[in-house]
């Protein structure tokens, strides 16, 4: 059921029960990350491998720090400027944690998102949410309430609407696990941002080892469509797929030979935060179509450009 009702939500949670809550970058599925039953219901409810771990959400810095997490000096100068916000953080768990949360590994990914239904609603809990994106596992995210239906309206308690998500692509993910941190997935905040305020950080990952053995979802296809995508030169693709129905994801420009209907442009203003925020609505939309392949541009490699490349090469993994 969707509705604007936070006891409605607060009631279900307390009670082990899987709540889908907006938040600015995507709607997760959230669950008492206190309760190992409720963790695993977010597991079986998305099919998600039990190896992947889950992102704890709260309000406050403050209360991470109760649950005996430690939190090193330069995370703390990101959240001054950046959280609440599109920033998850990768830290060492403390034993308050359930195994069930962080997959079995030792470490344990916070964040606090910046959306006023979320925070109001964290705020009236003694306990973190553990959400992942409200998607099954391996299919795009999911930007508004009724995506959130369409999927996996059957096996959540209840759906709090929050309207459209703002950002729309997932957080920035940055670990603390060694000396220098790492960006370990381009999101929501861009690299610049990150590195304006602490410098330097690893962002040299690749998918061969993002994540490396606990993340299996950041190796392979992810974030995909059920239509086949290609990322490139749309104009050379056009040509290589000429018997087929096309749909094409571009930034700003248009392409004469495809119909209209079928294009769907980013930013017209080629705004990377505009384009960011569009794209996984438009690969549900044309999910919808009948077509036989998306064609996607590849995007400027400079702040949310990187997490929407990142997205659609994930998406056009076989
Ligand atoms: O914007 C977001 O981050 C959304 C909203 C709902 O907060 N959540 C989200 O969760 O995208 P999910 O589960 O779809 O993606 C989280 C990623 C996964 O690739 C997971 O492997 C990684 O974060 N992750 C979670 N805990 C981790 C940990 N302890 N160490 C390393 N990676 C971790
Ligand atoms: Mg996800």
């Amino acid at each position: 059921m969707i509705g604007t009702d936070l006891n409605k939500a607060i009631n279900f949670l307390k009670q082990g029960e899987l709540v889908a809550i907006p938040t600015e970058t995507v709607y997760g599925l959230a669950a008492n990350a206190f309760d190992e039953k409720a963790v695993l219901k977010i597991y079986q409810a998305k099919n998600r491998p039990q190896f992947n771990p889950l992102i704890i959400h709260s309000n406050a810095i403050e209360k991470f720090t109760s649950w005996g997490l430690i939190l090193p000096e330069k995370l703390l100068q990101l959240a001054t400027r950046f959280s609440p916000g599109p920033l998850t953080y990768v830290i060492p768990k403390s034993n308050q944690i359930p195994d069930m949360v962080t997959a079995g590994t030792d470490a344990v990914a916070i964040r606090i998102p910046n959306h006023p239904i979320a925070l109001k609603l964290l705020s009236e809990l003694d306990f973190p949410l553990a959400a992942p994106s409200a998607n099954p596992s391996g299919y795009v995210s999911p930007t508004n309430a009724l995506h959130v239906q369409e999927q996996l309206g059957e096996k959540v308690s209840y759906i709090l609407d929050g309207g459209e998500c703002n950002v729309g692509l997932e957080s920035t993910i940055i670990s603390f696990l060694d000396n220098v941190p790492s960006i370990l997935r381009f999101g929501g905040l861009s690299l610049e941002a990150i590195e304006s305020v602490i410098g330097k950080v690893n962002s040299s990952f690749n998918n061969q080892h993002a994540i490396s053995p606990v993340a299996p979802g950041m190796l392979s296809r992810h974030y995909a469509t059920k239509h086949k995508l290609i990322v490139g030169d749309v104009e050379k693709n056009i040509l290589q797929s000429a018997s087929q129905k096309i749909a094409i994801i571009s930034f700003h420009k248009k392409y004469n030979e495809v119909v209209e209907a079928h294009q769907f442009i980013l930013s017209k203003n080629k705004n990377l935060e505009e384009a960011a925020q569009k794209l996984f609505s438009v690969m549900r939309a044309i999910d919808k179509l009948d077509v036989d392949v998306i064609l996607a541009e590849e995007f400027p490699e400079i702040g949310l450009g990187r997490a929407i490349n990142d997205r659609l090469k994930r998406a056009s993994i076989k």
